[in-house]
């Protein structure tokens, strides 16, 4: 029978609040989800109290601030602090994007953040993405070609081809889109998610990719991707401002057209 409770070393316990000086004039409460995987512990919500008079504009600024100035084990990744590696998504105020696009002002309330969704937990705010890399490694992204390359030049696009890309080259991995996907959820094993389709569409559209038949064949598969149930909460959090949804059912069209 399915059990709709959640197991016991899952449930939260109480945490810890860290309380900003008396001096502080414009307060802001950042509820952070804590794990860590070596004490055995539940996880935890601790609460940190951070002055916006000493903080930078950004969700990311205010976790830099805690992790150098209140609390040194706060565990989180980021790279670039400007929305180009990827690396710093989770869960702000109920939607998946990029701690350093996030100003802190538009969260009204106390700001509450948590890793990734519906994601094995490495520590605190670290999802592990292991599965979405290796189906991302499955859908071999890069250019695949049996031809020659013309002798001393790149292999060349027209300007149409070109702008076949435009909407997918700019994804950047951050899997918000995918960790969103209800069906992802139910069945991330062998349904491919949003990100990894977008970029399987990325290769497919590639006007000097010779392999599209096969990766068409690749994806003629129940799970990988006709899961999509045009949900669109893909589209709906990428903090690229991207649509996944669309990129899946163009490669759902190429299916039925290549049918005909
Ligand atoms: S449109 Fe498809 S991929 Fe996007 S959230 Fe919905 S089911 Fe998932
Ligand atoms: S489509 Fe958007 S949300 Fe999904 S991985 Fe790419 S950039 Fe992130
Ligand atoms: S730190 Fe690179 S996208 Fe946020």
């Amino acid at each position: 029978m399915a059990e709709f409770t959640l197991p016991a070393n899952s449930k939260m316990q109480p945490g810890t609040t860290h309380k900003a000086s008396a001096a502080a004039r414009r307060v802001k409460r950042f509820n952070v989800y804590r794990w860590s995987p070596d004490d055995g512990q539940n996880p935890r919500i601790d609460t940190y109290e951070i002055d916006l008079d000493q903080c930078g504009p950004m969700v990311l600024d205010a976790l830099i601030k805690i992790k150098n100035e209140i609390d040194a084990g706060l565990t989180f990744r980021r790279s670039c602090r400007e929305g180009i590696c990827g690396s710093c998504a989770m869960n702000i105020d109920g939607t998946n994007t990029l701690a350093c696009l996030k100003p802190i002002d538009e969260v009204k309330d106390d700001v509450r953040i948590t890793p990734l969704p519906h994601m094995p937990v490495v520590k605190d705010l670290v999802p592990d993405l292991n599965q979405p890399y290796a189906q991302l490694r499955s859908i071999e992204p890069w250019l695949k070609s049996e031809s020659a390359p013309p002798p001393d030049a790149e292999r060349r696009q027209s300007k149409e081809e070109r702008a076949r890309l435009d909407g997918l080259w700019e994804c950047i991995l951050c899997f918000c889109c995918s960790t969103s996907c209800p069906s992802y959820w139910w069945n991330g094993e062998r349904y491919l998610g949003p990100a990894v389709l977008l970029q399987a569409y990325r290769w497919i559209a590639d006007s000097r990719d010779e392999f599209t038949g096969e990766r068409l064949d690749a994806l003629e598969d129940p799970f990988k991707l006709y899961r999509c149930h045009t949900i669109m909460n893909c589209t709906k959090t990428c903090p690229k401002g991207l649509n996944p949804a669309q990129a899946i059912g163009e490669i759902k069209k190429l299916m039925v057209e290549r049918r005909g």
